[in-house]
């Protein structure tokens, strides 16, 4: 069987070997996807020696995705623009090729799982570290009217929006701090890790409005601190990352296997656990 493995630490939470497994069940493909706790100083020595005894990918989590990118002899264009990658394989000559799915992942969510088309649309997003550089280059290539990044440190949105200027096409694209924004927008994406620490970016409730869509980048069984945020305040169209979590999977799965997995089942069998 074709080895893969997510590299994380910790890493025993991971819900990829699961969603892996139920794909390649599904798909009938013959693979073994296992987890690997990578020492906190050596990712290097742990991703290299997996592909040395020949495995043939690895999914990357925290706190790796950088070195990922940084260890790769090649990357994609999304990866280079995401500056992380959460997706490691490698071409025929045997080069480690990094690549980044996150962004793609979040963006089938949003469409393809929630039909909400971004094309358009008036865009805030909430933080600016690795996980929303990770998902910009995707959102912009749908072409939203406008895309606000709104961070606790001003300046790292400011300089995501210098780092997408290229990239952003018509899209009006801008930084600012929490307190800024002030009146409804279409879709509210929260990519801080603020609710870790049960923690809410303190942005004004002036920014949903009835219609507004609220996606929560993170997940967990209950709803998260962020989307009870939202409920509270009136908003009825919000959703967390689980979707987001399998359809990164699935992009990495084709990648890899040339097979596109069904993403339905996995998403409701892991809802319901
Ligand atoms: P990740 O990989 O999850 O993006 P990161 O690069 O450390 O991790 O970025 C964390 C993001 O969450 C940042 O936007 C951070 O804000 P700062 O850039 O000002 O540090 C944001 N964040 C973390 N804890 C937060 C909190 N308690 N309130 C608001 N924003 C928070």
């Amino acid at each position: 069987n074709d080895l893969y493995a997510v590299v994380g630490n910790p890493i025993s939470h991971s819900k990829s070997p699961r969603i892996h497994n139920l794909f390649a069940s599904q798909t009938g493909e013959q693979l073994e996807y296992t987890a690997i706790q990578a020492p906190e100083d050596d990712f290097a020595g742990t991703a290299t020696g997996f592909f040395q005894r020949g495995g043939k990918g690895l999914n990357v989590t925290v706190p790796f995705k950088q070195e990922a990118w940084e260890l790769a002899d090649r990357r994609t264009e999304r990866a280079q623009l995401a500056g992380a990658a959460n997706t490691l394989y490698q071409d025929r000559e045997g080069l480690l090729i990094a690549d980044n799915t996150d962004g793609k992942g979040l963006v089938t969510d949003l469409t393809a799982n929630h039909g909400i088309s971004l094309a358009g649309r008036r865009i805030l997003v909430l933080g600016a570290g690795g996980a929303v550089r990770g998902v910009l280059g995707p959102i912009l290539a749908e072409k939203p009217a406008a895309l606000v990044i709104a961070n606790r440190t001003v300046a790292k949105a400011e300089a995501l929006v210098t780092l997408f200027a290229a990239v952003a096409g018509d899209t009006s694209l801008d930084a600012c701090g929490f307190e800024q924004p002030c009146e409804p927008f279409d879709i509210i994406i929260n990519g801080t890790s603020a609710s870790l620490q049960g923690d809410l970016p303190p942005v004004s409730a002036n920014v949903i409005g009835a219609d507004t869509v609220i996606y929560d980048m993170m997940y967990s069984l209950q709803t998260t601190t962020f989307n009870q945020w939202a409920l509270d305040q009136g908003a009825t169209r919000v959703f967390d990352g689980l979707g987001m979590l399998v359809e990164q999977a699935a992009e990495s799965f084709r990648l890899w296997r040339g097979v596109s997995p069904d993403t339905r089942p996995v998403i409701d069998e892991l809802r319901n656990d």
